[in-house]
Formats: structure tokens, C-alpha cells, sequence
């Protein structure tokens, strides 16, 4: 589904110096496939995201979505950025219909499909308020609806959760695997969180800095449905403990977490 061969990306920094964010990444995903991005701050995942979204160009490589290059961005995928990017001035409701509005594709079930959604993420009854009015948390929920309203392929997601306390947290992403299981879509998931990686995907990308590179690409064999029990079976604390040291050396990942 998405295929990125050797790409790289640098940028043009202020004081003109090259920042290289991106160097010789290959990474196959298969259609339907849920395969997380973790690695430090600055080592090019939101970077990544973006250049498969369309919204930024490669410096050098090939990205391929379904069998096109991606040189603009694609109908058939949702975004959920790192920060909220709703529109002050609409509607919650409005802001999740969005997406509909700017591609023409507006139907009379919509309305109806992104309050679903919104209940969903138990947003109901601030289906009319605007974002001032919304938790930080809360306006991350609105915008991973956003994202789902048009039914997108393929879902990129970058730290989605975020914004959200412990419990929402885990609530989301078991909804979220609820939602990939119901309507299979191939997603790009971006988290600090190791565990959070390892509990939702098929694989974890493990990236290192500078230039942003792939470090390990880490298969998760446990079964489907996951659930948060699994956190304490030998495969999964294996795992996770193996990214920890990639990511963090000798210093073992004290923290638990990729930054
Ligand atoms: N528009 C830009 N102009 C110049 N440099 C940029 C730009 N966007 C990102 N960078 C640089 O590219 C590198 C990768 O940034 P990116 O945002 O992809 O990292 P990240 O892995 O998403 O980090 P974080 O975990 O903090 O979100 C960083 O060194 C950053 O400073
Ligand atoms: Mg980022």
C-alpha cells in the first residue's frame, strides 16, 4: 500500500545550513497493516508522515502510495497531525465535516456519520461548540474524527494521543484498533510511548537521528484482539524492552518512553 524507497529529506534551515532530517529510508506497508514510528525527538517522523501525506516533497527517493508516486496530497488519507489543527471559527460538528466540504463530497448521511463518530470519542453534546471552548485532549479527539470521516484507506497519525491523560489514552487506542478492525485501513502510527507501539502494531519502526534513519524494524507476533493484559506476556515485554535499547543504549530506557 505504501512503499518508500531510499528517500531522504534535508531542509534549508534560516542561517542557510542543511538540516538532514531523512536519509535511505525503505519501508514497505502492506495494505491494512497498523505499523508504528517511534524513535527520539527530531529524527524525522513527523518528517516522514509528511512526505507520504504528499504535504512535503522528497529530496531524493520515491514514495509510492497504492501504486502512485506521491506528488500531491491523496483523498484516500486521514490525517491526525501532532497538534491540534482545528478551525477556530467552525463548529466542532463543521470541523469533522471538513474534509467532506473541501473534496465536494458531501452527503446527506454525513451529518449523522461524524456525530457517530463523535460519540464514538465521547464528544456527544459538543457536536456545536467551537475549539476555545474544547481540552486540549478533547480537540485531539475531534481531529482523529477529522481524519475518519471520509473513510481514508490509509490513516497517518502522528502522536494522536498525545495530548490525552493516561485512562483516555488507553481508551482511544483500544477504539482505535476497534475502528481498524471494523473498516481495515493501513496506518502510519507516530508515538512516544514504546508500549503504546508494541500493543497496537504489526511492526514498530524504531528510527535513530541524525540524519533520521531506520534503526530495526521490530515484527509484533501476539494475537488479535489485543488487549492491555498482553503488556505482561514475555513476547511483549521482550519487545518492548529491545526498542528501549536501541533507542536509548546502555542507558535502558529508564523513563519508558522514546524521549
Ligand atoms: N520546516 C522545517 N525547516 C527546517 N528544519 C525542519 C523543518 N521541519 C523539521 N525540521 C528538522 O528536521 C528534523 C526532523 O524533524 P521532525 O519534526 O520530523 O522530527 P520528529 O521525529 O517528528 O520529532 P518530535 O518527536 O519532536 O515530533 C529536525 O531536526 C527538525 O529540526
Ligand atoms: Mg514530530
Amino acid at each position: 500500500m505504501i512503499q518508500i524507497t531510499n528517500a531522504s529529506k534535508t531542509y534549508a534551515a534560516r542561517d542557510g545550513s542543511t538540516v538532514h532530517a531523512l536519509s535511505g529510508i525503505d519501508l514497505e506497508i502492506a495494505d491494512a497493516e497498523f505499523v508504528s514510528l517511534v524513535g527520539p525527538s527530531g529524527c524525522g517522523k513527523s518528517t516522514l508522515l509528511r512526505l507520504v501525506a504528499g504535504l512535503a516533497p522528497a529530496s531524493g527517493g520515491l514514495i509510492d502510495v497504492d501504486g502512485e508516486t506521491v506528488d500531491q496530497p491523496r483523498r484516500d488519507i486521514g490525517i491526525v497531525f501532532q497538534s491540534p489543527t482545528l478551525l477556530p471559527w467552525e463548529t466542532v460538528l463543521d470541523n469533522v465535516l471538513f474534509p467532506l466540504k473541501i473534496m465536494h463530497s458531501m452527503s446527506p448521511d454525513a451529518p449523522d456519520r461524524a456525530r457517530a463518530l463523535l460519540r464514538l470519542v465521547g464528544l456527544d453534546g459538543f457536536e456545536e461548540k467551537h475549539p476555545s471552548e474544547l481540552s486540549g485532549g478533547m480537540q485531539q479527539r475531534a481531529a482523529i474524527c477529522r481524519a475518519l470521516i471520509h473513510d481514508p484507506d490509509i490513516l497517518l497519525m502522528d502522536e494522536p494521543f498525545g495530548a490525552l491523560d493516561a485512562l483516555t489514552r488507553e481508551e482511544m487506542s483500544l477504539e482505535l484498533l476497534r475502528i481498524w478492525t471494523d473498516q481495515p485501513k493501513t496506518i502510519l502510527f507516530v508515538t512516544h510511548s514504546i508500549p503504546e507501539a508494541v500493543l497496537l502494531s504489526d511492526r514498530v519502526v524504531v528510527m535513530s537521528p541524525r540524519p533520521g534513519r531506520i534503526a530495526e524494524i521490530i515484527n509484533v507476533p501476539l494475537p488479535r484482539p489485543r488487549t492491555f493484559d498482553m503488556e505482561g506476556l514475555p513476547e511483549f515485554q521482550e519487545r518492548s524492552q529491545h526498542i528501549r535499547s536501541l533507542i536509548f543504549g546502555d542507558r535502558g530506557g529508564r523513563h519508558g518512553a522514546a524521549t
